[in-house]
This record gives structure tokens, C-alpha cells and sequence, in this order.
């Protein structure tokens, strides 16, 4: 054989080893999602399920929001609950997707259902109720009544921080237990405050924000780069006086969706202000979090990686939504790990259109299944959520960068 020949062979083997390994590769065309179809359905779902709502909503005054699923009903929630901003979000991503103004008129008509809670300050779910609906409003559309509701909710949100803590209130309940509660949950709450900053030019909400993040970095995490789910602070000293759990397996458990939360709070927060130390926070979370010994080989979570049941246990939709959306934006930042957070990202959304979607048609409209909300108190076990359908479809924004 001459030595053309053999370049030739050896091309041709090259090239065989290099398509195999494409196709054992999670981009792979059999694993790569296709939003067209996706999307088409999500459309069918939310129509089913306003249609749902519709038909429910005049037995319930004051209940106006889909939650999820309580005995074959749709559960609906005040515009006081914090999951309340999902749905017009929801609404908001389908528009941005389908550019129809059809749901642009949905997605205003749910948002402004919401108003009033711009000057709720009995608790720190600002953010996931004004900037998961105003936000996207304001985004999809730049009208300015938008970004005022959004300014004012940021100005009630501040009322909650404390200076010698160095953090914001999250909750007020349970008094008899905790002096000043923050949970993990809490560091998505700080976009609201970075985006005021950003609308007024007052740098007040961006110093508050930071001394959060910076707070909840020194105090949430362990060693092995878990979180704790509730770290109670002594508000006259400033003190950690507690390390807790509410929603997770035990005080000293990983409980999944809060490590979510903490993944995308850092992310976001090494985007709006270019601080190394988030960056590198969120590096060793999603690191934490990809290798972990539990992590089902499909990236979906057991609702905490602690509970000794595992795998006869819930899982939890939402965690992994939320985790995949967080992993696509951190791509963008981590030179060294970007591929592999983008891979991660697009095999966990796969595997949630593939094997977690709801039937159209089925479980009064809403996207995903097997979400974990409470397990301790035995609420919203293995159910759908709105929070894991919000985030789910902003993960999939992600992969096309129809949003940041
Ligand atoms: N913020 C409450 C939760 O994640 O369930």
C-alpha cells in the first residue's frame, strides 16, 4: 500500500472514531431537543389549562394563580404566594418563543394581576413574584409601567434588609424558632435589586444585593460545597445562632432544589457584577452538583441527595429545571467548564422533554411532572409545579439565546 493510501485509511478510521464518539456525545441528533415541537405542545398545554382555570376560578374569589395539583384540581394561590409570578411568566416565555400577541395579551393580563404586591413587605419573595412576571414583561416589551412596579417592589424589598446581619429577612413566620431566618432560596431574589439598580441608577439596591450574596457565601455553605437550607441569625449581633433545614431531609442534608437555587443566585450575580468570588461560587456548586455520588444518571434529583431511601424516593423536576437553566448561563462564563455545563444543561433538559412532560391534554395543562415542593410536611409530592414549568421553558430560551 502506498503512502496515500494509508493517509487515506487512516483518514477514513479518524473519521469513523469522530462520528461515533458525536453520537455517543449527549448533542448527539437523537438527543437534541427539538423546540419547534416542544414548544407547539406547551402552546396546547397552557390553553388547556387557562381553560382549566376558567372554569375554577369562579368558585375561588381572590384565588387567581395555577400552583399545581391537589386531588385532580388545579390549586390556585392568592397573588401572595410565592409562586405567584410563574404563570404570567410562563406566559411571557411562549410569547417571546411564538412572537404571537395573542399571549403577549394573556401573559399582561395575568402580570397585572399581581400589582399590588410592590408594596408586600411581610416577606422576601419579591423577586420570584414581581421579576419572574413584571420582569419578563419588561424585557419582552421595555414599557415603562412595568419597570415602575418593578422599582417600587425593589424599594419594599429593601425595608427587609438588616445591616449589621448583612443579609434580607426571609421569612417572618415561625417566630418561635428563628430570630432572623435567610435561606438559600433567597439569592434569587437579588435580580429584582440589581435591575433597579440598573433602571434608577441608585446604586442602594446593587449595595444591598452584594452584601447578601456576600453574606449567604460566607454562612450557607459547608466544606463540600452543600447548602444549608436556613442559616438563623441573631439580628442585634449578627451572629449564625442556627445551621437548619425547613424543606430539606435534615438540618445537615443537601436538600436538592435549594442547591439549584444557590447555583443560579451566584450565577446571576457573577453576571451583574463581574465579582471572581461568584463566579468562582458557582463553579464549585454546579461542580458539586454534576458529580455528585447520588445524581441519578438521567440529572434529574431525588429531592434531597440525603435522604437514606434513595432511590425510593420522590424526584424533583424543578431542581433539575432550575439547574439546567443556571448551567447554561454559567457556559457562557467558565472558560474552562463551559462545554461541560452546556452538555449537562442540554441532556437534563432533554431528559425532562422526553421523560418528565405532561401528555397534552392531561393534568389540566400543566408542562412537567415530578416535581418535589415540601416533602417533610408530605405537600406536593411528586407532582407538577408552576416554578419547574417556568423554569424548564427559560432553560430552553437559553439553549436558542432568546433570553440571556
Ligand atoms: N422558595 C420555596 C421553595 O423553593 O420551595
Amino acid at each position: 500500500m502506498d503512502a496515500f493510501a494509508i493517509k487515506i485509511r487512516y483518514g477514513l478510521i479518524h473519521l469513523v472514531f469522530i462520528t461515533v464518539l458525536f453520537f455517543l456525545s449527549s448533542d448527539a441528533p437523537s438527543q437534541r431537543l427539538n423546540l419547534k415541537k416542544i414548544f407547539r405542545d406547551v402552546e396546547q398545554q397552557t390553553d388547556v389549562l387557562i381553560n382549566s382555570l376558567n372554569k375554577q376560578k369562579k368558585e375561588n374569589i381572590g384565588l387567581m394563580m395555577p400552583r399545581t395539583l391537589e386531588n385532580g384540581k388545579l390549586k390556585l394561590v392568592k397573588s401572595s404566594d410565592w409562586t405567584s409570578g410563574f404563570f404570567p411568566g410562563v406566559l411571557w416565555q411562549i410569547y417571546l418563543y411564538s412572537n404571537k400577541n395573542f399571549w403577549k395579551a394573556r401573559a399582561d393580563s395575568f402580570t397585572r394581576l399581581l400589582e399590588e404586591e410592590k408594596f408586600n413587605s411581610r416577606t422576601h419573595d419579591m423577586g420570584f413574584k414581581i421579576f419572574c412576571s413584571y420582569g419578563n414583561a419588561y424585557k419582552a416589551t421595555s414599557e415603562k409601567y412595568y419597570k415602575d412596579v418593578i422599582v417600587q417592589a425593589a424599594n419594599t424589598l429593601t425595608t427587609r434588609f438588616n445591616k449589621k446581619v448583612g443579609a434580607i429577612r426571609s421569612w417572618d413566620h415561625s417566630r418561635d424558632k428563628w430570630d432572623f431566618p435567610v435561606i438559600i432560596d433567597n439569592m434569587m431574589n437579588l435580580e429584582l435589586l440589581f435591575a433597579a439598580t440598573k433602571y434608577t441608577g441608585d446604586s442602594t439596591f446593587y449595595n444591598i444585593a452584594v452584601q447578601h450574596a456576600n453574606t449567604t457565601m460566607r454562612n450557607h455553605y459547608r466544606p463540600d460545597m452543600s447548602s444549608y437550607h436556613v442559616i438563623d441569625y441573631d439580628s442585634l449581633t449578627g451572629k449564625v445562632s442556627k445551621r437548619n433545614t425547613h424543606q430539606g431531609y435534615s438540618h445537615e442534608s443537601s436538600w436538592a432544589r435549594g442547591q439549584a437555587w444557590g447555583l443560579y443566585g451566584f450565577t446571576m450575580c457573577y453576571e451583574e457584577t463581574g465579582l471572581q468570588s461568584y463566579l468562582a461560587q458557582a463553579e464549585a456548586i454546579a461542580n458539586y452538583l454534576i458529580h455528585h455520588p447520588k445524581m441519578p444518571r438521567d440529572l434529574i434529583p431525588y429531592w434531597d441527595f440525603d435522604d437514606p431511601a434513595i432511590p425510593h424516593v420522590s424526584k424533583d423536576a424543578s431542581a433539575a429545571a432550575v439547574m439546567a437553566s443556571a448551567l447554561l448561563r454559567l457556559s457562557t462564563f467558565s472558560t474552562k467548564n463551559g462545554y461541560l455545563y452546556k452538555k449537562t444543561a442540554n441532556k437534563i433538559l432533554y431528559n425532562l422533554s422526553k421523560y418528565y412532560g405532561s401528555p397534552v391534554g392531561e393534568n389540566m395543562g400543566f408542562i412537567l411532572l415530578h416535581s418535589t415542593g415540601h416533602a417533610p410536611a408530605k405537600s406536593e409530592v411528586d407532582v407538577p409545579l408552576n416554578y419547574a414549568d417556568y423554569y424548564y421553558l427559560e432553560g430552553l430560551l437559553r439553549t436558542k439565546r432568546i433570553v440571556k
